[in-house]
């Protein structure tokens, strides 16, 4: 397993080029199977989650290529019906997102339970809630999500989420765009990866309105055509680096990154004590002065995204003063927590908050990769620790971000890759 060696001590400085969101490419590559041609989507960026999303759709006989400049061709013409086996899913929880494009289209599905991880238990419920308010008859056997249409196909409905969870309006949308009738989804996910998918399912010929709202409106079609869609950029990987240049006091132009995009995240770091504006390429950020301590509580878009909390958090453990970090959305997304104390930070948890106590300084140990967004927040904190830290597990890293440690490198970090 592939290890990160890290000297701390070095601004990040100069620019970095943001590519596609992956949580935009996952589902859109899903959506593929609800056309019965070509979708090609470009800047789909290099990471494992997508590889692993392209393995899954190889079952369903949707041929992939991937072109030059981060294209992706998607040819479903000669998809057929199969199912989501439980190693696949089991590796990447997005996997989920093929059931309601496969029962669309094929009028029946049979997918694994993602089950939980790292992060928290994760339940299905309202994707599965959604797929019944279409008019799907859905059973769990030994492991197994077993979906089939009624007869007649699946029909509009009205779709209540009980919370806006991006993964169930990604559903409903997607089972939505071929059902007969109006689909009126409600308390919808606002994220603006899924208004990207409504503009890939659009360019496709659906007839979808509301996006960006809680109140999305789908009026079915019979087909879809062929396609193609530029994924907006990743907003986290953007407020990563934007992290990464205020945790070294650096200067950092951020290409292809947009303020919009990041919610309330630009006004928390300006509040921290970081300066974040709009260049005409993408995002600047610089930090001059002193951090300071910031209570932050993760919200759903357009508040403080949770895909931020543990890089930012990081950034909390040497501002000046202290800082509350509730998590709202997963019950333990906490595990960076101990990782980070090992790199002499101060932070007590108390069920789904954490104290952090500023510290003058960070010292490099070795430190051990858990989750995505857990392990990106380790390699925040040893840029500034004293000494070297070695982060291993760092396959996680892999899964969401493009070259991240060639990327800081290129910023002026002292980051090496070990094999093995
Ligand atoms: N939830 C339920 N039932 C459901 C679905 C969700 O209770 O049927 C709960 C979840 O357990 C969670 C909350 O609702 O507590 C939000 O979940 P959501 O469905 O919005 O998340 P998701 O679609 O499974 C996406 C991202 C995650 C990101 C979350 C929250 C993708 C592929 N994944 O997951 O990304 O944390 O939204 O913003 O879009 C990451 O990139 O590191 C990552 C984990």
């Amino acid at each position: 397993m592939d290890r990160l060696l890290i000297r701390g001590g070095r601004r990040i400085e100069g620019s970095v080029q943001i590519r596609g969101a992956k949580n935009a490419a996952l589902p859109q590559i899903a959506a593929a199977l609800l056309g019965s041609g070509r979708l090609e989507l470009t800047n789909v960026p290099e990471v494992t989650d997508v590889d692993t999303m392209l393995a899954l759709m190889q079952e369903f006989g949707v041929v992939a290529t991937r072109g030059t400049g981060r294209t992706l061709v998607l040819d479903a013409s000669g998809a057929r019906s199969a199912q989501a086996p439980y190693d696949m899913v089991r590796r990447m929880r997005a996997g989920i997102l093929v059931l309601a494009p496969l029962l669309a289209r094929f009028g029946s599905a049979r997918v694994s339970m993602p089950g939980g991880c790292a992060i928290g238990a994760r339940p299905i419920d309202l994707h599965l809630k959604a797929l019944d308010a279409l008019g799907a008859e859905v059973n769990i056997e030994s492991g197994y999500i077993n979906a089939r249409v009624k007869e007649g196909g699946l029909r509009g409905g009205r779709v209540v989420l009980s919370s806006p969870s991006i993964g169930a309006t990604e559903t409903a949308l997607m089972a939505a765009t071929l059902a007969r009738g109006e689909t009126e989804i409600l308390n919808a996910a606002r994220d603006p990866e899924v208004s990207d998918l409504v503009l890939t399912l659009a360019a496709m010929g659906a007839r979808i309105a509301g996006e960006g709202t809680h109140r999305i409106l789908v009026q079915g079609v019979e087909a879809l055509h062929n396609a193609r869609h530029d994924l907006i950029t990743d907003r986290i990987e953007a407020g990563t680096y934007a992290i990464a240049a205020a945790i070294t006091g650096g200067h950092l132009e951020i290409l292809g990154a947009h303020l919009e995009h990041l919610g309330s995240v630009g006004a928390i770091l300006e509040s921290a004590g970081v300066q974040i504006w709009p260049s005409d390429r993408g995002l600047m950020v610089v930090r001059s002065g002193p951090l300071q301590g910031i209570d932050i509580t993760t919200e759903p878009y357009p508040g403080f995204p949770t895909d931020l909390q543990a890089q930012f958090m990081a950034l909390m453990t040497i501002a000046l003063g202290a800082s509350v970090v509730r998590e709202t959305i997963y019950e333990s997304r906490f595990m960076h927590v101990p990782e980070l104390n090992r790199l002499g930070a101060n932070i007590a948890l108390q069920g789904s908050t954490a104290l952090v106590r500023g510290v003058e300084k960070l010292h490099g140990a070795e430190v051990m990769a858990t989750d995505l967004r857990a392990s990106v927040s380790l390699v925040l904190a040893a840029l500034v620790a004293e000494g070297e830290t070695t982060v291993h597990r760092i396959y996680h890293l892999d899964r969401g971000y493009e070259a991240l440690d060639r990327k800081l490198v290129q910023c002026g970090a002292d980051i090496q890759r070990v094999a093995g």
